[in-house]
């Protein structure tokens, strides 16, 4: 037994040292060819005795298995030489770690304003888009601003010239869907607008949602139902809400929605709204007497603050992926 096991480690020994696929072959020829030792050994078989028949034919057919395996893995061995050897001359080098692709994803503004969006388009509103460069008509006059309104002033607004400017507020599209639409209507539009405001929670542009419903005898409770369903389905747990009167031009009676913060123990800003004011109509030809409306203007960036806790509204513009990649 020892003989033979010498002899399959001499032949391993043998593959060892061949630095070819070539001179492998030939070390192949030797033992396992059709004139090779191993293969004259089987043949060899028929001529013992019948004892030493079934003893030897069992041996010398493991030792063929072995070496056949020990050809089988040098030439693997070879193949794959060949193969970096090949890479190498392409410029691909294998041996380089294996790096995770980095998937992108919906930035959390985008992903509120879809939310939102989508919620909304449940109840028949459609969406539709305005622009971010407006008319002093469409972003003022229209909307029954006076002329010595703040928000017209030089510093507080990006001004292009007398007559143009970065909108200010999503409120603009009322007036123009007003003007081109059919009644009723039912629209909401996102958007970027422009202040001249910097702050933790003040950011010269944001993102705003603007919801406008003209038809006949619609009334403030709907309104307060709207909001509020709205409000309870975004921040998806019990919140206190609170209606406060408010001033806004372009509606009459206007309110502002507050939520209540636990964190801070604050009353919170999150909406304006109220009902179209009849200037407003007026100035698109809308009778007051046989249509009213509700309108609603939402920040989106205060919005997702409350409702992620998040303190910096620049935190939303700087591109750290370690903020961005929370809301993958
Ligand atoms: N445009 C207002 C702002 O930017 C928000 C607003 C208030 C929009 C009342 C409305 C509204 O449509 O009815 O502060």
């Amino acid at each position: 037994m020892n003989k033979y096991k010498k002899y399959v480690k001499n032949i391993k020994l043998e593959i060892n040292k061949c630095f070819s696929l070539k001179e492998l072959n030939l070390i192949k020829l030797k033992y396992l060819g059709r004139k090779g030792e191993i293969t004259k050994k089987i043949k060899s078989i028929k001529d013992l005795s019948v004892n030493k028949k079934k003893k030897f034919s069992i041996l010398i057919n493991k030792i063929k298995k072995k070496v056949q395996n020990l050809f089988y893995l040098k030439k693997n061995y070879f193949n794959k030489i060949n193969i970096f050897k090949s890479n190498i001359k392409n410029d691909i080098d294998i041996s380089l770690s294996y790096k995770e692709p980095i998937f992108g994803s919906i930035h959390i503004i985008t992903q509120i304003i879809n939310d939102i969006q989508s919620y909304f388009s449940n109840f028949g509103f459609s969406i539709v888009f305005g622009k971010e460069i407006e008319s002093n008509y469409y972003n003022f006059d229209a909307l029954n601003i006076k002329k010595d309104h703040p928000s017209r002033n030089k510093k507080d607004t990006f001004w292009f010239n007398s007559n143009f400017l970065l909108r200010t507020q999503t409120s603009s599209v009322q007036v123009r869907v007003m003007e081109n639409c059919s009644l009723p209507i039912r629209i909401i539009s996102s958007g970027k607008v422009y202040r001249n405001d910097s702050s933790l929670t003040h950011s010269p542009m944001f993102h705003q949602i603007e919801g406008l419903l003209i038809d006949k005898g619609i009334s403030f409770s709907n309104l307060k139902w709207m909001m509020y369903n709205f409000l309870k389905n975004f921040f998806s747990k019990k919140i206190k809400i609170r209606f406060r009167s408010s001033y806004f031009p372009f509606t009459t009676p206007s309110a502002e929605i507050d939520i209540f913060n636990k964190n801070s123990n604050k009353w919170l800003e999150v909406l304006g709204c109220g009902m179209v004011h009849p200037n407003v109509l007026k100035n698109v030809n809308i009778d007051s007497k046989i249509y009213s409306g509700l309108a609603f203007g939402i920040g989106i960036e205060r919005l997702t603050m409350l409702k992620y806790n998040i303190s910096n509204i620049r935190s939303f513009f700087k591109n750290d992926l370690r903020f961005l990649k929370q809301f993958k």
